[in-house]
């Protein structure tokens, strides 16, 4: 995806905060195109609704094939057409792009994407895509040939170079039975990034720096690994991975390449990032170290299990009638950040790991930390308290990271979005 810009947390309120009022929220036009994937923008535009946009929904004639008039308007509260000769006498093919202050199109299809990379306005939704003069959001979704074709990555590479943010499509099941490239990103995804290019507009508007990491190469693990046993059965951890597709969602937004190497995480993917699914922490340590030497930043985010078993069973471990256990030996995981650290392929790379702690008797959460810095070998340490069940699964995190000068930064309690967002601002202080 193209740049679009810092995140800051602590900055000013501005749209997409919370405590801003509903009324204060940005006008969005949604433009919809004929694909099979404008159901799911129905999602997409109630998401935007509830947090208090006013927005304008502005499908193509195809996409009324697809999803009527009537549920658009329904679900907008405003006037729905295609046609720029409806309502004339309002001019809505110039007033309806003037007033937007963000126009997200989704599903961007192969021709939608054309017309629009060509200047062409022959309806209501490329008229106004000419006249807006505001961030401009495209989410991807058409069949994998279409979306590969000369044509098509030509007509996207148009787009980004005039500073249009192009979502590339997800992975996964098709309209058909086949499945590639080709579907449209998770409306939630798209939300979030719709609302941190209105971030970053609030933080261009105030002088502060964007898309600060556009030309870096990000490489972030997330997730828990799982060590089988037997073919059903498996040592896990509660790790839910919200912190690591935090902290890739926001790379992506600041302009980064981002690899996500994910571990059993039920997350849906984060829009515009790669993501490798793993399962074993064997598995997690071949992803990364095969892909270290590339990434300009590595922030192990997982928890990657210590142990596993010396033997996995071919078939499922039976009860007996005896009431006898199996005895199951553990052999130790491979440690990645350790290897990764202490076997840089580059001396500008940046690496960051965390740190889940309890403390314990004779030593404090910060005093562990400290000391696992130092024997990882990493350049940042995110230290967690994670003592009675805190972080794990939560929106939000609180933390303190740590440096090799000796510096602590405390990060009171906030999203994980905002915590990967400091991340980045110190990842970004080693390159800048
Ligand atoms: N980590 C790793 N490989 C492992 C275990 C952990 O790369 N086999 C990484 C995690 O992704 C995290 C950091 O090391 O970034 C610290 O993880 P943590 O579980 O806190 O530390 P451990 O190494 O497991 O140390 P201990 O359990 O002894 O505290």
């Amino acid at each position: 995806m193209s740049a679009t810009g810092d995140q800051t947390p602590g900055a000013t309120h501005g749209p997409g905060d919370p405590d801003v009022p509903a009324k204060a929220r940005p006008n969005v036009v949604l433009g919809v195109g004929g694909g099979i994937a404008a159901y799911k923008v129905c999602d997409l535009l109630r998401r935007l609704t509830e947090s208090g946009h006013s927005v304008r929904v502005v499908p193509t004639a195809a996409a009324l094939e697809f999803v009527g008039a009537a549920t658009w308007a329904a679900l907008s509260g405003q006037p729905v057409t295609a046609d720029p000769f409806d309502n004339v006498q309002e001019v809505p093919h110039v007033r309806i792009g003037k007033a937007a202050e963000l126009v997200v199109v989704a599903p961007a299809t192969a021709n939608l994407i054309a017309k629009a990379a060509h200047g062409l306005a022959d309806d209501l939704l490329t008229n106004t895509l000419l006249t807006a003069r505001c961030p401009i959001l495209f989410a991807a979704a058409m069949h994998t040939e279409m979306w590969e074709h000369p044509a098509t990555q030509a007509n996207v590479a148009t787009l980004r170079s005039r500073g249009i943010t192009v979502l590339d499509p997800a992975v996964g099941r098709l309209t058909g039975a086949d499945t590639g490239r080709g579907r449209l990103p998770e409306p939630s995804e798209i939300f979030a990034i719709s609302q941190l290019m209105l971030a970053d507009e609030a933080a261009r508007a105030a002088g502060q720096s964007v898309a600060d990491l556009t030309g870096k190469h990000v490489l972030i693990s997330a997730g828990g690994t799982r060590e089988h046993l037997d073919p059903v059965r498996y040592l896990g951890n509660s790790s839910s991975g919200k912190q690591g597709y935090a902290l890739a969602r926001i790379a992506a937004a600041r302009g980064a390449k981002v690899t996500l190497v994910a571990a059993n995480s039920e997350l849906p993917d984060p829009a515009g990032v790669q993501v490798v699914p793993v399962t074993s922490t064997r598995d997690l340590y071949d992803e990364i170290t095969g892909r270290a030497g590339d990434a300009d930043a590595i922030v192990m985010a997982a928890a990657p299990a210590d142990f596993r078993p010396v033997d996995v069973a071919e078939h499922k471990i039976k009860k007996t009638s005896d009431g006898s256990v199996p005895a199951v030996s553990l052999v130790q995981n491979p440690d990645i950040l350790q290897t990764i650290s202490h076997d840089r392929r580059r001396a500008d790379q940046v690496i960051v790991g965390f740190a889940a702690e309890t403390g314990d008797a004779e030593h404090d959460v910060l005093e562990l930390g400290r000391a696992k810095l130092e024997r990882k070998g990493c350049d940042l340490l995110v230290v967690n308290d994670v003592s009675g069940g805190k972080v794990f699964g939560s929106d939000n995190n609180e933390a303190v990271i740590l440096d090799r000068e000796g510096n602590a930064l405390p990060v009171p309690s906030g999203s994980k979005d905002a915590l990967a967002g400091v991340i980045w601002n110190l990842v970004a202080t080693h390159w800048h």
